[in-house]
């Protein structure tokens, strides 16, 4: 009953099925201090190595690995600069030559501190650091919480792209300390509700309703709401990844809500300018218009999506940048695979479809309502 080893459930927000095993997401506040208990319950010995991101320097990481030591697993720490520069190669090395310079082995565990940078980083270097060690995420950010640090989607990024160098490596525990987001920027934290309203919009009407009538109290981070819309948020991101853990299927797609012009609106804008749950915002306006446009949903859900993510603070349109850029851009999209355009498109509240026969003025007219 390795089970009764754990904290209390009251904070799983899901158990990740994959083919490297299960593991357990917690959301709560105050469950960091538990992070021993649980690794211990999924069967995790060793040296703990802490890589964190430097936001979180010093009191944050000293939480942390506090929190590690009282649960009997001696901790090292290492912090990485803060920012997408760091999701390199050459911090990479810089972790490999602190990890050989521990002796870490086979059997320790490293820590991700930070947010989703930390998270891919420093999970390609657990996928990698003597052909694979155990690492567990422990996300700070927002966005990192309710998507990178679920999945096993570990990179690190070369000049000439994104995420060129990764591979699937799946964490042995994820532990979302709620607490953390306390010092997030409001912009960051509303970049992490973008992603969060976006599994409401494709997969839970209940979760839709949610962050529209609790806007308040998600953007102060106060009561239950927000840790429960975390909780929940895990757990339809959990269940995606368990049905289609490879992207091989039609599952896992839908997560790209938003994202085929939320991609192309970053590359046009020069990455850093919009955050990512930004121009995923932007892109969800596109996608809900061309969802409307196609006769899939009504035009109140398209303004019901506006007026949540406006709730939030966050854009539903773009300026200084031109149509056809755009839509240059989103022809280059990884995503896109044999011409047309994989559209992730809205059927209805909570649910979400692929097309891949969206006519190019369709997409035309839909994108430049949003560029005026
Ligand atoms: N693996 C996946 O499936 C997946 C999915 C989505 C995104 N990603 C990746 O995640 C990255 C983006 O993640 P992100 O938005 O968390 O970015 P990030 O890690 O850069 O964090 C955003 C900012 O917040 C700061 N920060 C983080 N936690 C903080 C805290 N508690 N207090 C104060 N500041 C804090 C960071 O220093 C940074 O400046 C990208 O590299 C993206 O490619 C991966
Ligand atoms: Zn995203």
């Amino acid at each position: 009953m390795k089970h009764m080893l754990s904290t209390s459930d009251n904070n799983l927000a899901a158990v990740i099925k994959t083919t490297q095993g299960a593991y357990r997401v917690m959301v709560g506040r105050g469950i960091i201090e538990s992070i021993g208990l649980e690794m211990a319950a999924a069967d995790l010995h060793g040296r703990a190595f802490i890589v964190a991101d430097q936001a979180l320097f010093p009191a944050g990481v000293r939480r942390c690995q506090e929190a590690l030591e009282a649960g009997g697993y001696p901790a090292n720490v290492l912090t990485i600069p803060s920012g997408e520069p760091a999701k390199s190669l050459d911090t990479a090395r810089q972790i490999y030559e602190w990890l050989g310079g521990q002796r870490a082995e086979r059997s320790d565990v490293i820590v991700a501190l930070g947010g989703g940078v930390t998270g891919d980083l420093v999970g390609f270097v657990a996928a990698t650091w003597l052909r694979g060690v155990a690492f567990v995420q422990a996300p700070t950010s927002l966005a990192a919480m309710v998507d990178a640090s679920i999945g096993g989607k570990v990179a690190v990024n070369l000049p000439i792209g994104k995420n060129l160098v990764g591979a699937f490596h799946q964490p042995k525990l994820v532990m979302a300390e709620v607490d953390y987001l306390q010092s997030l920027s409001r912009r960051e934290l509303a970049s992490g509700w973008a992603e969060a309203i976006k599994h409401g919009l494709i997969a839970d009407a209940s979760l839709l309703d949610t962050f529209e009538t609790h806007a308040g109290e998600m953007m102060s981070l106060s009561g239950e709401a927000a840790v429960k819309a975390i909780r929940r948020s895990v757990a339809i991101k959990a269940e995606v990844v368990s049905a289609d853990e490879f992207e091989t299927g039609d599952t896992r797609v839908l997560l790209n809500y938003g994202h085929t012009v939320g991609h192309a609106l970053e590359a046009v804008t020069g990455y850093g300018k919009l955050l990512h749950g930004e121009a995923v915002s932007v892109g969800m306006m596109a996608a809900a218009r061309i969802s409307q446009r196609m006769g899939m949903i009504s035009g109140e859900l398209v303004d019901r999506q506006r007026a949540i993510l406006e709730r939030y603070g966050l854009p539903v349109r773009a300026s200084g940048v031109s149509v056809d850029a755009v839509l240059e851009a989103t022809r280059s999209d990884k995503k896109t695979r044999g011409g047309a355009i994989r559209w992730v498109l809205l059927d209805g509240v909570g649910k979400a479809t692929t097309r891949r026969d969206v006519p190019e003025n369709t997409v035309f007219e839909a994108v430049g309502e949003l560029l005026r």
